[in-house]
Order: structure tokens, then sequence, then C-alpha cells
């Protein structure tokens, strides 16, 4: 069943706990694998691309238990280290083992990636640091095989701070010989949860802003470890309140993570209020447009939150610009938003907002995880009945949107 059915023009009122955070969990399970033995994961998102991942450790002969919120990795017996396209090519987040299986295993074959179709999505960064460390690389058809007889530690300078390419070049250096200083690292949140966990494991980790310090270590330990909430669920659902003029509370959140997006949501005239690890917006008032903003590498606007927003702005008062600097086509939900009345304009990596117009339910499809999100909020705030097609892809990232929205008010199916 990949239809969610929404009777939109509801108001969300009331509280939802955010899970946790999936592409802190992907990582962490990555990680895993350099170690010989057991990793508890606790508030693990039991999500399309966890199942996904876990069936990739399953493959490479690790044990994997799900209980409830809680996953248990056991990779005392990990044999292989040939990824096969049978889910690799489904998760984009499959190419994060390059540098932990190296590490391992001393070498790993992958398929190159798949994930959402949002723009080119190149490896190159991943390649060239793992080659610093030691690794050499042969590319077999669709296939990538990188081995090191013993990786050793090395100064590398990342040219720009991709999450992915930083997060191999930690996991490979884990176990190398020596010290290794990255540069110029991706800050997101997620790269100080893949550290801490490391450093619970053992590892010796330093993380300095863009600087990380990884002192190489024989063997790593058994670890427990609880994840934190996801940011960009938080921020979706920050949007949808903003959306429908709602008033919400998210517990199990953190405001830190969400400074920009919290900026952005308070210019079209919402008024946010945050604690410790909850966040309070009353979107009553937020019908003001956003005259410019940008997408950025953290702690800039995730590009992750830029298909919910522009539905927010669909409906906001004056012309809205959104420039997208992280994925080449982010925009694709532009076009199903516009079925159902919204006046967009897209060029040159930039569109062009103009509001308010008055949302119509239509029937429209997720193209990917974030855009699936984002038209599920303009079924929200939309008059009449909106089906969104293809929400498989939604189920990647959220453990139960309908669940969630449905416990805020929202008339929302899943068909
Ligand atoms: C991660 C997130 C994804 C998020 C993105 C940016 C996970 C599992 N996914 O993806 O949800 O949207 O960060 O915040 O954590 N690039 C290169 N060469 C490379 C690597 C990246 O040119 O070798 C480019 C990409 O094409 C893209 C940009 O760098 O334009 C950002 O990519 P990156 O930060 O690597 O994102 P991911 O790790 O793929």
């Amino acid at each position: 069943m990949s239809r969610i059915q929404i009777a939109g023009g509801i108001p969300l009122k009331g509280e939802v706990r955010i899970q946790g955070s999936k592409n802190a969990a992907l990582p962490l399970m990555a990680a895993s694998v350099l170690h010989q033995g057991k990793t508890i994961l606790h508030n693990c998102p039991d999500i399309l691309d966890v199942e996904y991942m876990s069936e990739i450790l399953r493959e490479l002969g690790c044990t994997v238990l799900r209980r409830s919120d809680t996953l248990v990795i056991d990779a005392a017996n990990l044999c292989r280290y040939r990824i096969t396209e049978t889910y690799a090519t489904r998760l984009r987040a499959s190419v994060i083992l390059l540098g932990s299986l190296l590490g391992r295993k001393g070498q790993v074959e992958i398929p190159y990636p798949g994930g959402c179709s949002i723009g080119t999505r190149p490896i190159d960064l991943h390649i060239r640091a793992l080659e610093q460390l030691g690794a050499i690389t042969e590319t077999r058809e669709n296939r990538i095989f990188l081995s090191s007889k013993r990786l050793s530690g090395a100064e590398i300078q990342f040219p720009f701070p991709s999450v992915g390419a930083t997060e191999n070049g930690i996991l490979a250096a884990v176990l190398a010989e020596g010290d290794t200083k990255l540069c110029g690292c991706a800050t997101e949140p997620e790269i100080g949860e893949l550290c801490a966990f490391l450093r619970q494991k053992g590892a010796q980790i330093e993380v300095d802003g863009g600087n990380v310090t990884i002192h190489g270590r024989a063997r790593l330990q058994d670890s427990e470890y609880t994840l934190m909430p996801d940011r960009i669920v938080a921020g979706t659902y920050l949007c949808a309140a903003a959306g429908t003029r709602g008033n919400v509370v998210l517990r199990n959140a953190v405001p830190e993570h969400l400074l920009a997006p919290i900026e952005i949501l308070k210019k079209t005239g919402a008024l946010i209020e945050t604690g410790e690890d909850w966040i309070q917006i009353d979107g009553t008032a937020a019908e003001h447009s956003v005259e410019y903003m940008e997408t950025a590498p953290y702690p800039g606007f995730p590009t992750d939150l830029q298909s919910q927003l522009m539905a927010v702005l669909t409906e906001a008062e004056g012309i809205s610009i959104i420039r997208e600097n992280v994925f080449d086509s982010r925009f694709q939900t532009a076009e199903e938003l516009k079925k159902m009345g919204a006046e967009i304009r897209t060029e040159h990596g930039m569109a062009q907002i103009a509001g308010p117009a008055k949302l119509q339910g239509a029937e429209v499809i997720s193209r990917d995880l974030r855009g699936g999100a984002a038209l599920v909020i303009a079924g929200l705030m939309a008059s009449g009945t909106t089906v969104v097609d293809g929400c498989h892809l939604i189920d990647r990232g959220y453990v139960n949107i309908c669940r969630d929205l449905k416990s805020l008010g929202a008339g929302i199916v899943r068909s």
C-alpha cells in the first residue's frame, strides 16, 4: 500500500514525540562492523532505510535483531566484503560501508549506491579520502572495489564538507595505523553522533569544528548507545504546523539542531518557543513569504527540509525565493505542488514561489523521500482531498507519518 489520502484544511494541534534519527542510525550501523562483537542501538527508527541496511549487514554475515526500538547487531561472524545489488542500490547510505568494511576486512566491493533521485550524487570525495589512507581503487563495470593491506593515518583536506565522505574518512581511520587528521569536514549533528558512538566503542576521536582527529586503534569493544532525535522529522512537523496554521509541541526534539529552520519559520510569522528537549510552534500567523533563503551544509538550512518549506510558502503572502545549493534536482516536488494550485517557477537552482495560492486537493506523486513529506504537508493545507502516491519513499525515513499527523488531528489515512 503506497498511497496516503488526506482530507485537508484542519489546523494541527497537540503533541508528538520525534523518532530516532535516520541519518545517525545508518552510519552507526555501518560503524558496528568495525567491531568483532555486539552493538546495541536504542531509539533506532523502524523505517525502510534501516531495514535495508540491516539486510546488507546480514548479507555480510552479521546478526541483526530488532526488539521494538532497539537494534542489536552482532558483527563477530562478519565474513564477506562484497555488497550485492539487492539492497545497496535502493539505499544511498550503503556507500558508508566503504570505510568500515575496508577497516575491518581490508577490502570492500560495492555497487554504485542508490537512494533518492535528487540530483547527481558522485562519490569522488569518499574515494579520494580512502585512497589517501592507503586504499587502492578499481572500478569493475558498475561496481567499485577498494583494498588495502594496512590503512595508515594521513592528513586529509575535504574540498567540500560532504556528510558521507566525512563519515567514510572517520570510519576508515578508526582502525588505521597512526593518526589521521580530517580537515574541512561536515559538521552536521550526525557526524558528532558518529564520533560519540565510536568513542563509546573505544575509538579515540577529537572533534574541533570541521577538524576531526582520529588516533588509530587495534580493536573496539561492545557498546550500547541511544540515538538522537531526527531533526528532519522534527523540521517536517514544524512545517506541517506552520502550513496548517496549527499549534504543536514536539517532544524529544533538539532545538539546537534546528536553529536555521526555526529562524526561517519565524520569518513567516510563526511563534516558536523552545526548551531543552521540546519545541512549541504556534503557526496561527505563519502567513508571510520569505524574501530569500538558501540551503547549505550545517549549520545552514538543510536541503532535506527545502521541499517541506516550499509547501508552506505556497500559501504565504508575497514572493518567496529559495536557492538550492546542495542537490541540483531537488525541485521536482514543485511540479506536483503546481498540480494543487501553487504558483512556482524554477530556474538555475532557484525557485520563486508566488503566494498566496489557495491549494486544492489533487492526486500527486512522491518522487523522493522529503518531497513526499512536503506533498503530505500540502495535502494537510489544501481544501478537499489529496492523494499522495508513491509513499513507500516516505517510509524510507518516517516511522509512521500518518499515525503522527493523525494524533495531531489530521484527516489522514493510508489506503
Ligand atoms: C547526507 C544525508 C542526506 C542529506 C545530505 C546533505 C545521509 C544518509 N544522507 O547525504 O539526507 O541530504 O547529507 O545534507 O546522511 N558530493 C560530491 N562528491 C562526493 C560526495 C558528495 O560532489 O564524493 C556532493 C553531492 O553531489 C551533493 C553534496 O556534495 O551535491 C552534498 O552531499 P553529501 O553531503 O555527501 O550528502 P550525502 O552524504 O550523500
